[in-house]
């Protein structure tokens, strides 16, 4: 239903739309210093559902197609730019903190040349969504305006700044508490600190910018007033849900925006047609995609990039990190997997462990406590119990016994073991890499592989087996007659 909504607004404005406007550039503010979350952490790496609030503020920025973004870091800014390596964005230093005011003038430094549109986020507010972004851009190119920026209405207003109207509803300023009247401290909407600029405005406000008398910093709040005042045009776009235009400043808060994402990715879910069993225990990363019918048990936790397939299950306690999981698979309970890919129909755990590098085709079956490691088992292969296989290929239909383990590692090297199509691998096997068992061949049990083994053979390396019938009473009388 979104779909067709959106796709309807979309042929609305097609007129428009053909006066193509430049993509946004981005400038993400998060040089601050965030002392009130008493955290040697700096407040943009602080997680919600696992990601740092900057991250979330960046995803949110790429999910507008930006031609670029820029970051300004200052507080603690080796971690904040360590965390932001392999990241696509530019990285602009304020130093000291001066404001937002000063923040945004450090960036637009480094923006490149161009009509386009600037996008002016805090790297603090980490709820808002592409979705209302893009209503922001949209809104200042259909109205051509200087400034369109996010109100929104909380339930407590707090420290945020105020939105200030005239008779007519139009936008006069931003007052920040510290400056504010009580009677505009009553004022219910307030900033959220997200702004969309054409590139003329932005530089024509920040050239403006003054120092405020109570602190000394340059509000960046204060181009707005700079831009009415000057007969400039300037709306505030109140968001939908006001969640979206939340701020992080204290732990607090942090810990009930966690919830509310959480929420969020589990209602992403739900409408992706997954199945969520308990939602209480359930824990869903941002960037995770759900395919229809995929259940999820309780006690589940899925995240990364990780895509759940169309009808698959995932059992309870059961770890999902950047996975895929095949159409009709069942994995769990207690298992867990990273960076593996679990083929159609194919069966893992309970108590199974797949580490990165893993792949399962289809109808693959690994049982309980098996681990696998940069392993492939082709189609209908089964490990049912108690293996290791890492740096292995396991041809289709081969079936390895229980505690078989693929010797993979000689102190220095890592080695890779072959199995072929149909192989069948006896209990308690060692196969000391690198070595090759061919197709169809066979490997009898508690046998130590050091040699290839031809397709179609039977390898055997155990001790043969000596009975000595009588054995037991010959020890009973050597005892008897000792004492
Ligand atoms: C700001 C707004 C306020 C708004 C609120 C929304 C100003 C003056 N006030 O207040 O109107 O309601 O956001 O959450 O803008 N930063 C820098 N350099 C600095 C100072 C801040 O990069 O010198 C960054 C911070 O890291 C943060 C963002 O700017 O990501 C916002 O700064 P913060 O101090 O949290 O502003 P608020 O007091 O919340
Ligand atoms: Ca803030």
């Amino acid at each position: 239903m979104k779909a067709s909504k959106r796709k309807k607004t979309m042929g609305q404005r097609r007129p428009r739309a053909a006066q193509a406007e430049a993509a946004p550039q981005v400038i993400v503010l998060a040089a601050g210093i965030g002392s009130r979350m008493r955290s040697t952490l700096p407040k943009v790496l602080h997680r919600i559902a696992g990601r740092t609030l900057l991250d979330a503020v960046i995803d949110t920025a790429e999910g507008v197609s930006p031609s670029r973004i820029i970051t300004v870091v200052g507080a603690r800014r080796d971690s904040v730019e360590a965390s932001l390596s392999g990241r696509d964005v530019t990285i602009v230093v304020q130093d000291p903190p001066l404001g937002t005011g000063d923040a945004a003038r450090r960036g637009r430094s480094a923006l490149s040349n161009g009509s386009g549109p600037v996008l002016i986020l805090s790297g603090d507010a980490p709820l808002l969504t592409s979705a209302t972004l893009t209503k922001l851009i949209e809104r200042r190119r259909e109205n051509g305006l200087d400034l369109a920026f996010l109100t929104f209405r909380p339930p407590e207003t707090g420290d945020l700044g105020r939105v200030v109207r005239d008779a007519k509803g139009r936008v006069r300023r931003i007052v920040e508490t510290g400056n504010a009247t009580a009677r505009q401290m009553r004022l219910p909407e307030a900033n959220a600190g997200v702004y969309c600029f054409s590139s003329e405005a932005l530089s024509r406000a920040l050239g403006k910018l003054s120092r405020n008398p109570v602190n000394g910093e340059y509000y960046l709040t204060d181009a707005v007033e700079i831009l009415t005042s000057s007969g400039g045009a300037v709306e505030g776009v109140e968001a939908e849900d006001w969640r979206e235009g939340w701020g992080i400043n204290t732990r607090a808060e942090l810990a009930a925006a966690e919830e509310i994402e959480r929420r969020r990715c589990l209602e992403r879910a739900l409408d992706a047609g997954a199945s969520i069993v308990d939602p209480a225990t359930t824990r869903i990363g941002p960037k995770v995609r759900f395919e229809p019918d995929a259940v999820v048990h309780p006690f589940v936790c899925i995240d990364g990039t990780s895509v759940v397939e169309q009808g698959s299950e995932i059992l309870p306690f059961t770890r999902v990190i950047d996975c895929v999981i095949g159409p009709g698979a069942v994995v769990g309970p207690h298992c867990e997997l990273e960076g593996a890919r679990v083929g159609p129909r194919s069966r893992v755990g309970p108590f199974a462990r797949l580490r990165p590098g893993t792949v399962l085709e289809e109808d693959v079956r690994v049982g309980n406590f098996v681990e696998t490691k940069k392993a492939v088992l082709r189609a209908g292969a089964k490990a049912s119990h108690l293996t290791y296989l890492g740096d292995a290929d396991v041809g289709a239909g081969a079936n390895i016994g229980a505690g078989v383990i693929t010797c993979n590692y000689d102190g220095e090297k890592k080695h890779h073991t072959s199995i072929g199509e149909g192989a069948f691998i006896g209990s308690d096997s060692q196969l000391v890499a690198p070595v090759t068992v061919g197709k169809d061949a066979w490997v009898g049990a508690g046998s130590t592989i050091t040699r290839d083994v031809p397709d179609g053979a039977l390898a055997l390396s155990r001790v043969p087996q000596k009975n000595l019938e009588g054995w037991a009473a010959r020890r009973r009388g050597r005892k008897g007659s000792k004492s």
